[in-house]
């Protein structure tokens, strides 16, 4: 079964530039899967996130949708919008969310994360964003590649509400210091950290894929957490 091309230009990233695989292996059962939910839970890229009165949290990258999955079952009271450029990990989210009976109160998106930020998310309406294990693009000449840069930061924090969190995870100290330089300078940004920026991880969190994948290599994730604190 392939995906038609009226479809594929409303839900597909295929034409915005984003660096990193954005497509792989979908299986029959996971496009006729994307075929059946995206149109209920997608968000066009002609369309904008209604957040109304409803606490609406963002993960940005969610991978294979670990966290996505976590966060819906752990707070029914939150409705979620995850974006992820890598189709197969689409696939494999749009099912869990869908076994675990939490798809309707989420919203999936292939386009890049600036994109939705910029033009579908309104100023001050999301209660958080979460960021677990960006990729962490290790050489310098690649660094300009990286998620977190400044004129992003400020995009993140534009679209907090006030006392809106933003979390964070990485398994490269670099990576994650660069992150907490960054957004310790993004005004409307407060860290919550210790005397060194980062949090103790929560008890309660899932072990993402990339978090497992660092221990495997005897890495320990670090976590940052901020709050919109004021006007941006
Ligand atoms: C290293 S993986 C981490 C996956 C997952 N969060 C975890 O902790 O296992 C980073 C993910 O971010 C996605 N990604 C990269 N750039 C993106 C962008 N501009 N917008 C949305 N997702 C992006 C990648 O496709 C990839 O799945």
């Amino acid at each position: 079964m392939r995906l038609q091309r009226d479809f594929r230009d409303a839900h597909i990233q295929h034409e915005l530039r984003t660096h990193g695989r954005k497509n792989g292996f979908v299986t029959k059962g996971q496009q006729a899967r994307l075929a059946h939910w995206l149109p209920k839970i997608g968000l066009p890229k002609a369309s904008c996130l209604e957040t109304a009165d409803e606490p609406w949290v963002l993960e940005i990258g969610f991978g294979n949708g670990d966290f996505l999955v976590h966060m819906a079952c752990s707070h029914p009271d939150w409705h979620l919008l995850g974006v992820e450029i890598y189709l197969p990990g689409v696939a494999k989210a749009v099912s869990r969310l869908e076994e675990a009976e939490v798809i309707n109160r989420c919203r999936i998106s292939q386009l890049p994360a600036q994109f939705v930020l910029e033009h579908q998310i309104a100023a001050n309406t999301l209660a958080g964003i979460v960021i677990n294990h960006p990729d962490p693009w290790p050489k310098s000449r690649h660094h300009k590649r990286r998620l977190i840069q400044p004129d992003f930061a400020r995009l993140l924090a534009s679209r907090l509400a006030i006392g809106g969190f933003l979390h964070l995870a990485s398994d490269k100290p670099d990576l994650a210091e660069w992150m907490r330089d960054i957004l310790d300078q993004t005004e409307g940004l407060t860290n919550e950290g210790d005397a060194d920026g980062f949090v103790a991880r929560c008890d309660d969190r899932p072990l993402t894929k990339f978090e497992q994948r660092g221990h495997r290599e005897g890495r320990k994730s670090q976590f940052l957490h901020y709050r919109r604190s004021a006007d941006t």
